[in-house]
């Protein structure tokens, strides 16, 4: 018999979406805070640039919100972006009280002002941070709180499989009742019950061959939510960051867009700048905007990576702004202070995910999805800079206000069926998971990358189905693992994004097709919107604005 866990509340997830929207709960409530690798794990740990927020008295929420719809190419939802930025200084404030050490601006050598730094598609200069290392300051505030909080009980090591909803058990209102979760630890598989479950379980990244995310963005939260029955949105809209450290052994190293907010120039081999010719803004125009042009002349010049330079600014400047990339940098041979660094672009955030509403609620009753997991509407087809850690922490806080605002259920837990391994038994071919998950990320950076067409995605699109065929066998015949888990969300989640990328007959954002190489002006922008075998639309609640469906 393996334990079965009973909560108020299961989140997946402990990065800043998860950990905002626990401590802001009602303590009243029972909490099981999980997390697949030990609590830092997740992209937040590793932000670097800093969190969005309109702060300094010039600047205005309508710039901030002009500045994201912009970015977002016509596919931001006006209503969401203008609702997160009106709650940004909120909950910038919130942070403060707990504690997390924002960088100061020093006049005389005395702190003043919080600093601000610039990044791309900012018009103004509004990104609150803590130097370059922004996640660890601020995770580790967020952490120390929640264990603080004895409602709050923490589960390392720990990952969902698959989410367990009445529909699945042939009853109905439909809503969701807990998730199956494998201890990494003992091995086994546990059953985790609860009234509230909120994926907060962050982006896909990993899904291609060079990505700036570390090893846990493999996209759980999206296939689980998309086998359990909720609408996909805008998958296409992945953003390759135009800055990662190009050096063999530099794992998924990013080099901040911070460095080109405080002046840094994209060069090629022979020192020439080439965004200017590009965009007015230069190094500063919206990611999708600088990785397409880095790109561009890598493939046009054979090239293995371009330059990116802040050399000439003075080496206290950088060594205080940047220490950490400064550190990083020198170990592996680079001494930014005098000479350029090599970068290439590399997958960074995931745009779209599972659809939700304004408090994060799903398709699914009961099933919330917040932070990078989620489709809300703010990013569009491109995210600003900086905007991610912002909406993680305005979606924690709201789907916290809407949970909080529920009477707790006095229902009893339903008795649900346990994990049956009874037809499976131990893999004795784990090289065929680790082989698939190679293929996997190398096709989908050769064909649904940073410029695509119909051929590229439909070669990707013959060689998912092959694999999504292999996993599902073996998925059925083999005791699961952690790499099994998230090589099968994988597929599902590649099978979504070349889905989606099919569907959109025209390049806007961060899709770029060389069919269809310019927007298509003859209709309103439209979502891609994919519907599950398994959908019902929820009964009590509505999800608004979603605009159309594949
Ligand atoms: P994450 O922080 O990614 O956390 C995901 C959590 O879910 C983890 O705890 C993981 O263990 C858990 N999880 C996942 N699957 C499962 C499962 N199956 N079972 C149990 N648990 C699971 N954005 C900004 O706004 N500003 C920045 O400066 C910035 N810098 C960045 C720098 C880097 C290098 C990277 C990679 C991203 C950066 N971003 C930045 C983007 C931003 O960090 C992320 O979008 C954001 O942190 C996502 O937070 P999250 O809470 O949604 O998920
Ligand atoms: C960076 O520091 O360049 C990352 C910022 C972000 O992804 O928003």
């Amino acid at each position: 018999m393996t334990p079965t866990h009973k909560y108020d509340v299961l989140i997946f997830g402990t990065g800043a979406a998860g950990l905002t929207l626990a401590l802001q709960l009602d303590p009243r409530y029972n909490i099981a805070l999980v997390s697949k690798g030990n609590i830092r794990s997740g992209c937040t740990w590793y932000a670097q640039g800093g969190i969005s927020a309109v702060i300094d008295p010039e600047d205005s929420i309508d710039s901030h919100v002009a500045d994201t719809l912009n970015a977002g190419a016509g596919l931001c939802r006006e209503s969401i972006v203008r609702y997160v930025v009106e709650h940004s200084k909120e909950e910038i404030d919130w942070l403060i009280g707990l504690g997390v050490p924002f960088t100061h601006t020093e006049e005389n050598n005395k702190k003043s002002a919080y600093h601000l730094t610039r990044e791309g598609g900012h018009s103004h200069r509004r990104v609150i941070h803590c130097k370059d290392a922004t996640g660890h300051a601020l995770s580790r505030t967020l952490i120390e709180r929640v264990k603080e909080r004895s409602n709050i009980h923490i589960f390392e090591n720990h990952i969902a499989i698959d989410l367990i909803t009445a529909a699945k058990l042939n009853q109905s209102p439909q809503r969701v009742l807990g998730a199956y979760v494998h201890n990494k630890k003992s091995g086994h598989t546990e059953t985790f019950q609860a009234n509230k479950v909120v994926l907060a379980s962050g982006g896909a990244s990993k899904v291609y061959l060079y990505t700036s995310n570390p090893d846990e963005s493999t996209g759980d939260g999206i296939a689980m939510a998309w086998r359990a029955g909720c609408r996909i949105a805008n998958m296409e809209f992945i953003q390759f960051h135009p800055t990662c450290l190009y050096h063999p052994h530099a794992k998924s190293f990013l080099i901040s867009e911070a460095v080109r907010g405080e002046g840094g120039h994209l060069l090629l081999p022979d020192g020439t700048r080439f965004m200017t010719k590009v965009d007015p803004r230069a190094e500063l125009a919206p990611r999708d905007i600088v990785a397409r042009a880095i790109d561009h002349e890598m493939k046009k010049r054979g090239l293995d990576c371009v330059y990116l330079d802040i050399s000439f600014k003075p080496e206290e400047f950088i060594k205080s702004h940047f220490p950490t990339i400064y550190q990083n940098c020198l170990k592996f041979g680079f001494d930014i202070t005098k000479q350029p660094i090599p970068v290439v672009p590399a997958a960074h955030y995931t745009c779209g995910g599972i659809v939700t509403n304004q408090y994060g609620q799903t398709d699914i009753d009961g099933l919330y999805a917040i932070g990078e997991t989620a489709c809300t509407g703010m990013h569009g087809a491109n995210r600003m800079a900086s905007n991610s850690l912002l909406e993680c922490l305005v979606f924690g806080a709201s789907a916290a206000r809407h949970i909080n605002s529920r009477k707790p259920s006095q229902e009893p837990f339903t008795v649900l069926p346990e994990w049956d391994e009874s037809r499976v038994t131990d893999s004795d071919e784990e090289i065929v998971v680790a082989h698939n998950w190679d293929e996997l990320r190398h096709f989908m950076w050769d064909y649904v990358g940073i410029v695509r067409s119909n051929k590229r995605l439909e070669r990707a699109m013959r060689r998912v189905n092959l694999l999504a065929h292999e996993i599902f066998e073996y998925y059925s015949n083999f005791r699961v693992t952690n790499d099994l888990i998230e090589l099968r969300n994988l597929v599902d989640v590649a099978e979504l994004i070349i889905r989606s990328a099919m569907a959109r007959k025209e390049s806007r954002g961060l899709h770029y097709t060389l069919n269809y190489p310019k927007p298509d002006e003859s209709k309103p922008p439209q979502d891609t919107i994919l519907i599950p075998p398994t959908y019902r639309a929820p009964e009590t609640y509505t999800i608004e604005d979603v605009s159309a469906s594949v």
